[in-house]
């Protein structure tokens, strides 16, 4: 519910449990009011006041109580005397900047316009557009806020509309602004590297400004659009939790400030750094939308909130995803080093033992028999599959496997047909010698007519198959944003709009194909791929000890669905660690759930038991893919792991728990399942427990746990409420 109260020209969005209020102060501003767990209301002078602090600018001459360096502010523009970060800087031609913007009109609607060429949330309940204009130039400024029906989330964006005449530069547009009352916080945020994604780092915010960002084009493996403000007091389980998240998978910046009176200013958007932007007479800017969420339960609170909204705002909804396939996918199994008898033979084992996807990875097109070559050039490897594609499939659809394919598309290898016809379609600096990686470059996005050229070889490739599932890869930074084609240098902001539109475009031809996303693994997850992606493959990673980690940091943002999870061989490929097939299972089996090896080469025991936990994983499928997660707090958090998911009915419960190494002479390890109902009875094996002593007695796991590399899962069933 959104409403204006006009005596006081307070903006008050009231969600499920929480507030959100600003109001547009004497001069015009917009003044952030609140933030947090719901009030019926605030009194006008319980808000922040008129003070004179002393060297500090003012509104109007005359007057001196209203330090605008000190307000807490839903917009931050550049050169008005607001010192802290600015989250709007706009110059115009001659150099001067926007910064006089105030409050011209408001409307309150229902929105469901479509999504223009930039991921967005679906399903609002109601919306708040407040237009401010610039007091002395033709620029309008609109903020959007968007709620949410039960829900604690709402989001933010805006859009710059330029009727000045002339080009206004955009040196910064972040979506949102806001300042938080002076209080002591820690930020948490996920950040990491290739094949270490999501890393969780939780860390007191002091005076000065903590900024995160990323400029390699992609949201990336190094840092992650997500910043989750808690308070000091908070954990797991219970306090309060302000959350933001970008619904953009390019590259982007957020800030948080605390400020010469403790307030916290967090910010967030697109990429500032050579953005590249600007914006002509008549033309407008939309940003992409943050979704802001606030939660007084605890950190499981957000992670819960956060699933809500993606799993009913975000994701796509196709008809394959309502249980997610069990896939095997042949990269680790073979590499580059495959032909048709080999896929057949790994497909057929994993018939037997009850998978149900099979994709061919990297390899298939043009002269790739290594990565140094071919990208670009959609057309089969006939000396590896001379049978070809279609064969290959419909063999796959004989043994009532459904059948999916690799695909890098934004990328170009200098070795290939595509770089001789096409050389200005690959990104780079005139002259300057392209930047390699993967020894391969990066295509022209912002050009309609690379899109274009690389959809239509696509297409000829998907009309030919009944493909289930498409793995759209993408293997590089983007470095040398200049485009060969338009001579200009090219804003990433553009490069993302031509990555959305090929998944737009390929999504409309082929409805019924799943589309999953990857980044040399999760170098390219967060809310804006999920927007078309409904899966990702979250790490490169597949060591089991590693995806502890890994998967905890992913799935406080990020439904356990939509993470790509695979039981690989052992030793491990990127540890060399060698882990029990109990264990590679029970890491994968709370998540999209995948098999990453040579299952034909595996003795008959392991294949029994391969069976035995594929059967296990779809009897519960459905219950634990939409559940409702809990991280679960253990003494000793790096060896110890325990994650619950409960069903929405609240009738099955499945417990993940996980030891690393063992220790002589152990503590026990008594495990309280925080998020039962204490007025529930429930069932494990064929013994009874109080809903009140799982959660505040705890159920003690088995010494036998006591192990290197232990795991266990626990189904517990409701028995009954009282
Ligand atoms: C990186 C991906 O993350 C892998 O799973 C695999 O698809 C390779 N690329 C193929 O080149």
């Amino acid at each position: 519910m959104i409403n204006f109260i006009s005596s006081q020209k307070v903006f008050n969005l009231s969600l499920k449990d929480s507030s959100y209020m600003f109001k547009v102060d004497d001069f015009g501003n917009l003044e952030h009011l609140y933030w947090g767990k719901k009030i019926n209301g605030l009194n006008p002078n319980n808000t922040y006041p008129y003070l004179n602090r002393g060297y500090s600018s003012n509104h109007h001459q005359g007057s001196r109580n209203d330090t605008i360096e000190h307000k807490p502010l839903e917009i931050a523009t550049y050169g008005n005397g607001d010192f802290r970060e600015s989250s709007l800087i706009l110059q115009m031609a001659d150099g001067t900047y926007i910064n006089d913007l105030k409050y011209e009109s408001h409307r309150i609607y229902s929105d469901n316009s479509p999504n223009q060429g930039l991921p967005t949330s679906r399903n609002k309940e109601m919306s708040l557009e407040v237009t401010l204009k610039d007091a002395y130039e033709e620029v309008y400024v609109h903020l959007y806020y968007h709620t949410y029906e039960g829900l604690d989330s709402l989001s933010r964006h805006l859009e710059i509309d330029n009727r000045s005449g002339q080009e206004l530069r955009v040196e910064k547009a972040l979506s949102m602004s806001l300042d938080l009352p002076n209080q002591s916080y820690d930020a948490l945020t996920l950040s990491g590297m290739w094949a270490q994604e999501r890393n969780i780092d939780r860390f007191p915010l002091s005076r000065g400004t903590h900024s995160i960002n990323s400029h390699r084009g992609a949201s990336s493996h190094y840092t992650t659009p997500f910043l989750g403000v808690l308070d000091k007091s908070t954990n797991y389980h219970q306090g309060q939790v302000h959350s933001l998240n970008f619904v953009y998978s390019g590259s982007f910046e957020y800030h948080c400030e605390v400020d010469s009176i403790e307030s916290l200013r967090i910010q967030m958007g697109i990429q500032s750094l050579n953005s590249n932007l600007s914006i002509k007479p008549n033309h407008k800017l939309m940003t992409p939308e943050v979704i802001l969420t606030y939660s007084d339960k605890g950190i499981n609170g957000m992670l819960q909130a956060h699933h809500n909204f993606v799993n009913d705002h975000i994701l796509p909804a196709t008809p394959l995803f309502k249980k997610p396939p069990i896939l095997i996918n042949n990269w680790e199994a073979t590499y580059f080093d495959f032909d048709q008898d080999k896929l057949l033979e790994i497909a057929k084992s994993a018939k037997e033992v009850g998978v149900e996807l099979f994709v061919l990875d990297d390899g298939w097109f043009g002269n790739r028999n290594d990565d140094t070559t071919s990208l670009g050039d959609w057309f089969l490897n006939k000396e590896k599959l001379p049978q070809g594609l279609k064969m290959l499939s419909d063999q796959i659809h004989n043994l009532d496997m459904k059948f999916g394919l690799w695909i890098e598309p934004e990328m170009i290898s200098m070795k290939s047909q595509l770089y001789q016809e096409h050389p200005e379609y690959l990104l780079r600096e005139g002259k300057r010698t392209p930047t390699p990686s993967r020894d391969q470059y990066v295509l022209d996005f912002s050009s309609s007519e690379v899109v274009r050229a690389i959809y239509e070889m696509l297409v000829k490739v998907f009309d030919e198959l009944d493909l289930d599932y498409v793995k759209w890869d993408m293997n590089r930074p983007i470095v040398q944003s200049y485009s060969m084609i338009t001579k200009a240098p090219i804003a990433n902001f553009d490069y993302m709009k031509g990555f959305y539109s090929l998944i737009a475009m390929l999504q409309e031809r082929y409805p019924k194909i799943l589309f999953e996303a990857c980044a040399g693994g999760g170098g390219r997850f967060d809310w804006g791929v999920l927007n078309y992606f409904p899966q990702v493959w979250t790490s490169d990673n597949t060591d089991a000890i590693e995806r502890l980690k890994i998967q905890e940091g992913s799935v406080l943002i990020f439904p356990q669905k939509t993470m790509g999870a695979h039981v690989s061989d052992i030793p491990n490929h990127q540890t060399g660690r060698e882990t029990p097939l109990d264990l590679r299972f029970a890491v994968a089996a709370p998540f999209n759930l995948g098999y990453e090896l040579d299952l034909s080469k595996q003795d008959a025991r392991s294949l029994e038991k391969v069976k035995d936990h594929n059967q296990w994983y779809k009897t519960y499928r459905e219950e634990t893919q939409n559940g409702r997660f809990t991280i679960l707090e253990s003494n000793d958090p790096k060896n110890q792991k325990a994650w619950m998911i409960e069903s929405l009915d609240g009738k099955l419960i499945t417990l993940y728990v996980y030891q690393v190494l063992a220790s002589a002479n152990a503590p026990l390890w008594r495990l309280r399942l925080n998020g039962l109902n204490i007025n529930a009875r429930y069932k494990i094996d064929d013994q009874i427990y109080s809903g009140s002593e799982l959660v505040h007695f705890g159920l003690l796991i088995p010494v036998d746990m006591n192990k290197d590399f232990a795991s266990k899962i626990i189904t517990i069933t409701l028995e009954e409420e009282v």
